[in-house]
């Protein structure tokens, strides 16, 4: 049977097919007479014969952007331009091609105006909330083999900044709280990107950790807590990941804005960890020539301002020495060999395969939507005993909701709620994934009824009339701002709790980019966290609700009662705008920039160590996710050197399900620290009655301290408590190791 989905992606298969056989595909083979094409060197060496060919002007073509191109009307866009965020002009006569790149954090943006499809991903939140490494590696390929297909060379996605706060706007981008969760989650992702042979990203280095006063929010926190929570997500990401590029944030650290940070560019990137790639900074992110240049920015963004002429008379001077100009350009072509784009350029000749994209991005979005209530087993839905259905809300008779930003793919055929009208920036696009018409499908004998939710006494009426009322309920979120409460949206609360009045048999669907507050929580029946599920969403809703597919994912990130129970009761710069007459902070010119300081005070303990370490109550905790089974867990044994945990798992219920076994550590009472770390996870997919030994690998650097005077890495001698179990706080093992 076709579906309908199947019709309009289709189309857009036609559409794309037309546009590239309109479009010239011509890329030269690389020529085996330049020695920097010899592959048998590796990527530093070819790097460096290129460099001794190139001219300072080409050089310096190399370490900027070509402007805003694309992005901006009016602005010049070169010849071959792919139609991305970002270009680099390569140099042919060396056969060194443009970097063609691509905001790609939950699929490609921007792919419509060329009359391309991409697929849209689940939230990265999402993804992480799977806990599955190889899921963040499909995640990267369906990008990287779509970018390639798309005829770019070059990943801007890869966000890992931790959800300190969790009312950021981008948290849909990035990977939670945790930093060895969220360091996995991403380096997996990066690693499917780069399998591509595309080069990766990881960003927004570092700290851009809210959207309220991103370019002028000075962090301060201490290196040893910034060791230990935001810079340990980028160390194992990059450990991980391998990524070609570091993008560089927006804000100041420490007083120095992070593209001139030397500090975090040159100290801890490139001199700690050793990294080869090259650094590059957001979108106008760079203030500075000589400063930024010798802190270890690489490359500007996206165009000239301070490194392109006023670099060259700055090379010219002596006050950039050439040897800098040198390795900044060696280590993009580094990234570039080593990527693999100049050996196995893209050619934008082929066209991406959205059925696959769909069938991915369901099973990522099965495994990432989280059941978070499920009283009176409400859930699954009985299609045999269940004869009439509302469903209510968010437009879920026509699709669902997905991010904004530099994050936002265009949905195939426009926006679904507003289908022909252009998208604008700041406000929500609907993927045609209708859950409504998933319900549909899984309960043919039934009666199911849509009513938009926009009033609640017309929705109660219907939920009160039906033997069951799912609750659609959403929450846009976008680069640029941050939500300021954790309240839904609008006037959604009182829709909830007004339905629920109606039928206790109420289950509630969030589609939001970050947690909410659920004053409702106690008079609903279910409550179902769906992040933004992405291009498959509506059949993987349905699929879990009705028990198809059974809920395996756990929480990334704490879900908090409210904002009175958060290191900061209040976002950092909220009265900013005001400060600068109103404007934007993007558009203040930089003269007239205003910074102000965030100080993280909490340190690491922000998300779960927050509430552990206080003593309080969250309303669902880090690590924590129901299914139609239970499990059990037994027999815990830790090895003496801490870099495992062995234990036994045992599927308790009746049907088969995966359970997430998350061990975390405790370090020795000496630390000071009150509160435990996640050192390592597995997921464990069991039939109904079945027991396994599972062990887990613990990440060695989840239980380290970072000593500052050391400047290093330390492992505390001592007693250290180790504890498993399906959530962070519910930990029924326990059991200790001596470290010596
Ligand atoms: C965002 C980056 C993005 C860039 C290019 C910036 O506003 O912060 O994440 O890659 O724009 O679109």
């Amino acid at each position: 049977m076709i579906k309908a989905h199947q019709v309009l992606l289709a189309s857009t298969l036609l559409l794309c097919l037309r546009a590239h056989a309109q479009r010239s595909a011509a890329t030269s083979a690389p020529d085996p007479r330049r020695p920097w094409m010899n592959t048998a060197l590796g990527p530093d060496q070819r790097a460096d014969l290129v460099v001794q060919q190139l001219t300072l002007a080409e050089k310096i073509q190399l370490v900027h952007g070509i402007g805003w191109g694309p992005l901006r009307a009016g602005a010049p866009v070169p010849s071959d331009n792919n139609g991305g965020a970002g270009q680099i002009l390569g140099v042919p006569r060396l056969g060194i091609p443009s970097l063609q790149e691509a905001d790609s954090a939950v699929g490609i943006r921007m792919a419509a105006p060329e009359s391309r499809y991409a697929t849209l991903l689940p939230s990265v939140l999402g993804a992480a909330a799977s806990w599955d490494t190889e899921s963040a590696h499909l995640y990267g390929d369906v990008i990287g083999r779509e970018l390639r297909a798309e005829g770019y060379n070059q990943s801007i996605g890869g966000g890992v900044d931790l959800a300190r706060d969790p009312r950021n706007g981008r948290l849909f981008e990035y990977p939670g709280e945790d930093p060895v969760l969220a360091g996995y989650t991403v380096g997996n992702v990066i690693r499917g990107v780069q399998d591509n042979r595309i080069l990766g990203d990881i960003k927004h280095y570092a700290f851009n950790d809210q959207e309220t006063g991103r370019t002028v929010v000075d962090v301060h926190l201490s290196h040893k807590a910034a060791h230990e929570s935001d810079l340990l997500a980028f160390e194992l990401g990059i450990r991980i990941g391998h990524p070609a590029s570091v993008m560089c944030s927006y804000n100041k650290y420490d007083g120095d804005w992070t593209c001139e940070n030397d500090w975090l560019l040159n100290h801890v990137l490139k001199g700690q960890w050793k990294y080869p790639g090259f650094v590059v900074s957001d979108w106008e992110a760079t203030h500075s020539t000589v400063k930024a240049a010798k802190a270890g920015l690489d490359i500007q963004m996206p165009g000239e301002e301070y490194f392109g002429k006023p670099l060259e008379q700055a090379v010219e001077a002596g006050t950039v020495p050439q040897a800098r100009l040198d390795d900044m350009v060696h280590r993009l072509l580094r990234s570039m060999f080593a990527a693999g784009v100049i050996d196995h350029p893209p050619t934008p000749r082929t066209v991406v395969d959205p059925f696959k994209g769909r069938e991915d991005a369901q099973h990522i979005a099965e495994e990432s939507i989280v059941l978070l209530k499920n009283s009176r087993a409400v859930l699954p839905l009985n299609s045999a005993s269940v004869h009439t259905i509302a469903v209510i809300g968010a437009h879920a008779d026509v699709g669902v909701m997905s991010g904004g930003g530099s994050a936002q793919v265009d949905a195939p055929g426009g926006n679904a709620i507003s289908p022909g009208q252009p998208t604008q920036w700041g406000s929500a696009v609907y993927f045609p994934s209708a859950p409504l018409q998933y319900i549909r499908e899984h309960a043919p004998g039934a009666r199911v009824q849509f009513d938009a939710g926009t009033d609640p006494a017309q929705a109660a009426a219907l939920a009160k009339a039906s033997d069951v009322a799912i609750v659609f309920a959403d929450q846009y979120m976008s680069e640029g701002g941050d939500a300021p409460t954790l309240a839904l949206p609008g006037q959604q609360d009182a829709l909830i709790a007004a339905v629920a009045a109606a039928n206790p048999r109420t289950v509630v669907v969030l589609v939001t980019g970050n947690p909410v507050a659920m004053p409702w929580v106690g008079q609903v029946a279910g409550v179902v966290e769906a992040w933004y599920p992405g291009i498959g969403g509506g059949q993987a809703i349905a699929n879990l609700l009705f028990g198809t597919v059974n809920f395996s994912a756990k929480l990334p990130i704490t879900f908090a009662k409210s904002e009175a129970d958060l290191p900061h009761t209040r976002i950092f710069g909220m009265d900013y705008q005001a400060v600068n007459g109103g404007l934007p902070e993007h558009w203040v010119s930089e003269a007239k920039k205003v910074s102000f300081p965030a100080d993280y005070s909490e340190g690491v303990r922000f998300g779960y160590k927050w509430f552990d370490s206080e003593g309080k109550q969250p309303l669902f905790p880090f690590g924590f996710g129901l299914s139609y089974t239970s499990y059990t867990y037994g027999a815990l044994a830790v090895d003496s050197a801490l870099g495992s945990a062995t234990f036994t798992l045992t599927n308790s219920g009746k049907c088969a399900g995966t359970e997430i076994a998350q061990v975390y550590v405790q370090l020795p009472s000496a630390s000071g620290e009150r509160f435990r770390r996640l050192a390592g996870w597995q997921r464990v997919p069991l039939e109904p009655g079945e027991s396994k030994t599972v062990t887990v690998s613990l990440e060695r650097l989840a239980w380290a301290s970072y000593n500052e005077s050391k400047d290093g890495w330390e492992w505390l001698a001592g007693r250290y408590t180790v504890s498993v179990g399906g959530s962070s706080r519910d930990l029924p093992l326990r059991a200790e190791a001596l470290v010596r």
